[in-house]
């Protein structure tokens, strides 16, 4: 918090992961320092036992696995206390049943953050959505610690977690080939060039496009196949 300006600053993409140590319901974390080696998912939610974040959560924990593969561990916040978060996971264990998801355990950390301190630290309360309960925030965190990715959502607003799978697998695939990824990129689809730093590359591309399909100048892409990339970033 800035107190003579009275604004709070927050973590932005490039910058390091804000720092810091949390009780958990899976034990103590040191964040993100115990993440190195590791892309983290670090993500808000409003309440405990409440019905976008139950069906969240049950999404979330059955995805788990899958983003284990893609060396991606996740890690849930809100400013309810421990044993809340312990009483509400129990409860979706043993009584939720909702769209063919049931039995389903949480088996990444939940922080607890009653004080709001993380919360704060990381710029997922805003007071004009509410004063008490942090929004849907999400961080993408690669393995050196910097934060890739920042995605908000509302109250609301139940997150779509194939979107936030394709984010992890999209920033590997930038990060691994020197490529970006264009509008609606999945596995298997062309990947963008990086775009011509010079005159003389810029003419050689049209010229000779090579593997490349160029719609101008700027904007060449090439076929990068789902094998090749899923074999990448996937754990065995
Ligand atoms: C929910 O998760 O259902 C929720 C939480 C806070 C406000 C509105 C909805």
């Amino acid at each position: 918090m800035d107190n003579q300006n009275n604004t709070i600053s927050m973590p932005r993409i490039g910058e390091k992961a804000p720092s810091f140590k949390a009780v958990t319901t899976q034990g103590e974390i040191n964040f993100p320092e115990q993440y190195e080696g590791s892309w983290v998912i670090l993500f808000s939610h409003p309440a405990d036992f409440t019905p976008v974040c139950t069906s969240e959560f049950m999404t979330f924990a059955t995805m788990e696995e899958k983003f284990e593969k893609a060396n991606t561990k996740l890690v849930g916040l809100s400013v309810d206390g421990l044993y809340s978060h312990i009483a509400w996971l129990r409860t979706i264990k043993e009584k939720i049943n909702y769209k063919g998801m049931k039995d389903v355990e949480v088996k990444f950390p939940l922080i607890e953050d009653i004080t709001m301190e993380v919360a704060t630290k990381y710029g997922m309360m805003m007071p004009g959505e509410s004063n008490t309960k942090a929004v849907r925030a999400v961080f993408v965190i690669d393995p050196k610690g910097i934060i890739r990715t920042i995605i908000y959502y509302p109250l609301s607003l139940g997150r779509n977690f194939e979107e936030l799978y394709r984010v992890v697998i999209a920033l590997q695939t930038a990060d691994a080939f020197s490529v970006a990824t264009p509008a609606d990129w999945q596995p298997g689809d062309d990947v963008i060039v990086p775009t011509a730093g010079s005159c003389g590359t810029a003419k050689e591309r049209m010229e000779n496009k090579k593997d490349m399909t160029c719609y101008d100048w700027f904007f060449c892409t090439k076929k990068l196949d789902k094998d090749t990339v899923l074999k990448t970033v996937l754990k065995k």
